[in-house]
């Protein structure tokens, strides 16, 4: 284990497991229907290519941005997007993918930017779901899994760039926020 970890909180056997189980279950409801994942970065992109990979449909992919954190280690409260779709989604069924849904503002904001783009549907897939710290009653649709409110980083979770590479969900000693 990575020595900046404090303990694992979902171990990568469980991360595959689960990324497997949303992929068929998107793949059953979503059979004979144009998908197409949106693949937030920089934190969603292990999930969203491993759930791709899961799934035993017709997938494509596309990309955006969109900031909130900064380097610190809560939400600045204001969502930029950055990088916007590339090609046309106007009629496709939109699965908008992250690693981690925590005030829930990311989802919102850029779920509202792509609804004038005429998706036939979108729906939010999150890899984590942090619910105590919601801010706007938003619930993803799709949840790999509830975590509770403590500084997680690994499998695309980051902390000030890195760590996002490690397999599993751990949780950051604290000192490693301390000594910046
Ligand atoms: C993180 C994470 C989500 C968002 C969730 O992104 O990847 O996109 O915050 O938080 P929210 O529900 O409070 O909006 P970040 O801005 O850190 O960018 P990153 O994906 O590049 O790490």
């Amino acid at each position: 284990m990575n020595e900046d970890i404090r303990d694992i909180l979902i171990e990568e056997e469980q991360i595959q497991k689960r990324v497997k189980e949303l992929g068929k279950q998107l793949s059953e409801e979503y059979a004979g229907k144009r998908v197409i994942i949106v693949c937030l970065l920089k934190g969603a992109v292990y999930f969203a290519c491993d759930l791709s990979r899961a799934m035993s449909i017709p997938v494509r992919m596309e990309f955006m941005v969109a900031s909130s954190y900064g380097d610190g280690t809560t939400t600045s409260g204001s969502v930029a997007v950055r990088l916007d779709v590339h090609d046309d989604i106007a009629g496709m069924h939109v699965l908008l993918v992250d690693d981690i849904i925590d005030t829930g503002l990311t989802f919102e904001r850029v779920k509202t930017l792509l609804e004038t783009k005429k998706p036939a549907s979108i729906k939010t897939v999150a890899m984590c779901d942090k619910k105590d710290r919601r801010q706007n009653g938003l619930d993803a649709d799709y949840v790999g899994f509830t975590i509770p409110d403590e500084f997680v980083v690994g499998y695309g979770l980051d902390y000030a760039g890195d760590y996002r590479n490690l397999p599993y969900i751990g949780v950051l000693k604290p000192n490693v926020y301390a000594r910046t």
